[in-house]
């Protein structure tokens, strides 16, 4: 599904993305990742929902391998 249609990015290569730079934590420095910019804006909180979502599975990630 697109995510941003301004920059033609769809779910995959956000979650892409941001499993490739841990860093990312704003839709702006997602754009800057995926090599755009934000343009119009509608998609800022869909982003911001797929990065907390992304940076959450991380963290349950990585408290079950502490659990181990
Ligand atoms: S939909 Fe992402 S900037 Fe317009």
């Amino acid at each position: 599904m697109i995510v941003c249609v301004c920059n033609a990015k769809n779910c995959q290569t956000v979650r892409t993305t941001l499993a490739d730079a841990p860093h990312v934590d704003t839709p702006a420095a997602l754009h800057r990742a995926m090599g755009c910019k934000p343009q119009c804006g509608r998609c800022l909180p869909s982003l911001a929902e797929l990065i907390a979502e992304a940076r959450a599975d991380e963290t349950l990630a990585g408290l079950m391998a502490a659990a181990d």
